[in-house]
C-alpha cells in the first residue's frame, strides 16, 4: 500500500501522534497539532522526543504544593537529562482545609480530570504530582483508569515548627493547642502565637496524617522511586528524586511500563502492610480501595483486620507515636522500614524502576542506627493501627485506629449522646445543659459518603466544653464519616452502611446503650431487632439527591465507604479479584 505523502517523517514524536481523529486525516491532523506546538518555540528536534505529561497541581489555595515551581523545574530536567520532550499541564488542586463542604467530596472530580486529560492529551507517559491528602489517591484513580506508564511525585513534607522551645507540626498539634484553648489551658495570645508556628514551611503536614500516609503507601505500592516517600518539601534530597523521577518516566516510556503491571494485588497487599505498620491514616484504607476498584480489585475489611493481628506498628511518628516526617527521613525513610517488614511482603511486587519491591530493598543496603522505625520484637503497638468492627450497628463493617485509641475506652458500654447531623453537633455540643458523661458514647449521624455529603472529617468529635473544662480527654465517639489522619481518640469511623440510606446508625437514639470491644472487634446498638423496626417503620428513608451539577452525579452515584466512596460508574467494569487473596 502506497503512504500518503508526509512533510516529516524523522520529526514525529512518538507521543504528539496519539489520539489523532479531529481534524480529517490523520496526516492533517498531526501537521496541525506540530503547527501549534511549534507556536509555542519548540524546533522539530525536540518534537522528536518521547513525550513526558506532567500533572501540574500547584495552585495559590494549596500551600502543600507551594514547591511546584521547583519540583516542576527539576522534574523537566530530568525527562531532558533522560532524552524526554516535558509538558507539563493543570488538573484541579485541592486543599484540605481550603475546599467546601469537604476535600473528599471533589477527589473524585480531580480523579475524572487527571484521567480525561492523560487520555485527551499525547503523551506517552506521565508524571503525577500530588501531595495534599485527595490529591495522590486522586491522581493515582485517574491514572489507573487511563492505564498508560505513570510515576508518583510527592511533594514532601513540611518542616517542623518551635512553639515556645516546644516542637510543633501540623496538624497533630493543632488539634493538641486547640483542645488546650477549649479547655481554658492556654489563652487568646498563646493559641494565635502557636498559629504561627504550627506550618512552618510549604508542604504537606509533618505528622503521619493522610498525606503522609498516601506517599509512604504510593512507595509501597511501587508507584514511586525507592525513597520518594520522605524528604521535605523544600530539601535537596526532594529536588533530586523530582529529577529522578523525571528521567524514570522517560524509560518507563521506552519500556512500556503501563501502570496496570504495578497495580497487582501483590502490590496492594504489600500497601496494606505498610499502612498497618505505620500507624497510617485511616483514611488510607478508603484511598486504596478506591484505587483497586479501578483496576477491578475490592479490598476485604476482614482480611485487613487478619493482617493487622500480625503487623505490629513499627513507626514512632504522631499521632501513634513521637516523631515527625523529617526525622522519618533522616532514620533511612521507608528503606528502614520495609527492611523491617520485609517478611510479611509480597516481595516480586514490579515497581517504577523496573525492578521488584525486593530487588530495591536489597538495593538500599544494609540499616542503621536509628530511633524511629521499630524493629519488630520492640513495636511502638503490638497489632496493625487499623482495626476492623462489626455487629448490628454496622453490618457493613466500620473501623478503629486503635493505636492512637485510649487503652482504658476500648472495652466499653456507654449511653448513647445522639446528633442528627454536623449542624445538630455544632449547636449543642459545647451548651452547659448538654446530658453528657465522662462515660456515654457519642453519636454523630448523617456524615457519610451521602449524607453530608462527602463523608467528611467531622468524625473527629470535640470533647464537649462541659467535659473538657473537667479535664476529659478522650470519649468513645461513633460516625459514619472520617477522620483526620492527624487526629486521635477512641473514635470508630466509616460505619457502613451509612444513616443517610437507612443504615442502622440512622435509629440510634439517646439513651440506647451501645458496646464496643476492640478485643471482639464488635460494635453493637443493644436494642431489639423488633423495636428497631418500629424505628425504621416509623421513620422511612429518604435517598439523597440533589436538582444538578456535580453535586448530582455526586449524591446519585457515590458508593459506601468499603468500596472506597468513589462513584459506581468509575469503578473498574471487570471484577479481577478480591484483596488480600
Ligand atoms: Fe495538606 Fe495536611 S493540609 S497535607
Ligand atoms: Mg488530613
Amino acid at each position: 500500500m502506497s503512504k500518503p505523502n508526509r512533510p516529516d517523517d524523522k520529526a514525529e514524536a512518538t507521543g504528539l501522534k496519539k489520539g489523532l481523529t479531529s481534524y480529517g486525516d490523520n496526516e492533517f491532523s498531526l501537521f496541525l497539532r506540530k503547527a501549534f506546538i511549534k507556536g509555542a518555540g519548540y524546533s522539530d528536534a525536540a518534537l522528536t522526543r518521547p513525550v513526558i505529561g506532567i500533572a501540574n497541581t500547584g495552585s495559590a489555595y494549596n500551600p502543600c504544593h507551594g514547591n511546584m515551581p521547583q519540583l516542576l523545574e527539576a522534574v523537566k530536567r530530568g525527562i531532558m537529562l533522560a532524552g524526554g520532550l516535558p509538558l507539563d499541564f493543570p488538573t484541579i488542586s485541592i486543599h484540605e482545609s481550603f475546599a467546601y463542604p469537604t476535600s473528599m467530596y471533589l477527589r473524585n472530580l480531580m480523579s475524572m480530570d487527571t484521567e480525561e486529560m492523560i487520555r485527551a492529551q499525547p503523551m506517552d507517559a506521565i508524571v503525577l504530582i500530588g501531595g495534599c491528602d485527595k490529591t495522590v489517591p486522586a491522581q493515582l484513580m485517574g491514572a489507573a483508569s487511563a492505564n498508560i506508564p505513570t510515576i508518583q511525585l510527592v511533594t514532601g513534607s513540611m518542616l517542623t515548627g518551635s512553639h515556645r522551645s516546644e516542637r510543633v507540626g501540623a496538624c497533630t498539634d493543632c488539634r493538641r493547642y486547640w483542645g488546650k484553648f477549649r479547655a481554658e489551658e492556654i489563652d487568646s495570645k498563646e493559641v494565635a502565637d502557636v498559629n504561627n508556628q504550627l506550618v512552618a514551611s510549604v508542604g504537606t503536614c509533618s505528622v503521619m496524617g493522610t498525606a503522609s500516609t498516601m506517599a509512604c503507601l504510593t512507595e509501597a505500592l511501587g508507584m514511586s522511586l525507592p525513597g520518594a516517600a520522605t524528604p521535605p518539601a523544600v530539601t535537596s534530597d526532594r529536588m533530586r528524586i523530582a529529577e529522578l523521577t523525571g528521567a524514570q518516566a522517560v524509560q518507563m516510556a521506552h519500556d512500556r511500563l503501563t501502570i496496570d503491571r504495578i497495580l497487582t494485588p501483590d502490590a496492594f497487599e504489600n500497601a496494606m502492610r505498610v499502612l498497618l505498620a505505620i500507624g497510617g491514616s485511616t483514611n488510607g484504607i478508603v484511598h486504596l480501595a478506591a484505587i483497586a476498584g479501578r483496576v477491578g480489585l475490592n479490598i476485604d475489611l476482614q482480611s485487613l483486620d487478619r493482617m493487622g493481628r500480625d503487623t505490629p506498628v513499627l513507626l514512632d511518628l504522631k499521632p501513634s507515636g513521637q516523631h515527625y516526617m523529617e526525622d522519618f527521613h533522616k532514620a533511612g525513610g521507608m528503606a528502614t522500614l520495609l527492611r523491617e517488614l520485609k517478611p510479611l511482603l509480597r516481595l516480586d511486587a514490579m515497581t517504577v524502576t523496573g525492578r521488584t519491591l525486593g530487588e530495591e530493598i536489597e538495593l538500599a543496603g544494609p540499616g542503621f542506627a536509628q530511633s524511629v522505625v521499630r524493629s519488630a520484637d520492640d513495636p511502638i503497638y503490638p497489632q496493625g493501627g487499623i482495626a476492623v468492627l462489626q455487629g448490628n450497628l454496622a453490618p457493613g463493617g466500620a473501623i478503629i485506629k486503635q493505636s492512637s485509641a485510649d487503652a482504658s475506652l476500648m472495652e466499653h458500654e456507654g449511653r448513647a449522646v445522639v446528633f442528627e447531623n454536623a449542624a445538630d453537633l455544632a449547636q449543642r455540643i459545647d451548651a452547659d445543659d448538654l446530658d453528657v458523661k465522662a462515660d456515654d458514647i457519642l453519636v454523630l449521624k448523617n456524615i457519610g459518603p451521602k449524607g453530608a455529603p462527602g463523608m467528611p472529617e467531622a468524625g473527629y468529635i470535640p470533647i464537649p466544653r462541659k467535659l473538657a473544662v473537667q479535664g476529659v480527654k478522650d470519649i468513645v465517639r461513633i460516625s459514619d464519616g472520617r477522620m483526620s489522619g492527624t487526629a486521635f481518640g477512641t473514635i470508630v469511623l466509616h460505619v457502613t452502611p451509612e444513616s443517610a440510606i437507612g443504615g442502622p446508625l440512622a435509629y440510634v437514639e439517646n439513651g440506647d446503650r451501645i458496646r464496643l470491644s476492640v478485643s471482639k472487634r464488635e460494635i453493637a446498638l443493644l436494642v431489639s431487632e423488633a423495636e428497631l423496626a418500629q424505628r425504621r417503620a416509623a421513620a422511612p428513608m429518604v435517598a439523597p439527591t440533589a436538582e444538578r451539577g456535580y453535586q448530582k452525579l455526586f449524591l446519585d452515584t457515590v458508593t459506601q465507604a468499603d468500596q472506597g466512596v468513589d462513584f459506581d460508574f468509575l469503578r473498574a467494569t471487570q471484577t479481577r479479584g478480591t484483596i488480600p487473596r
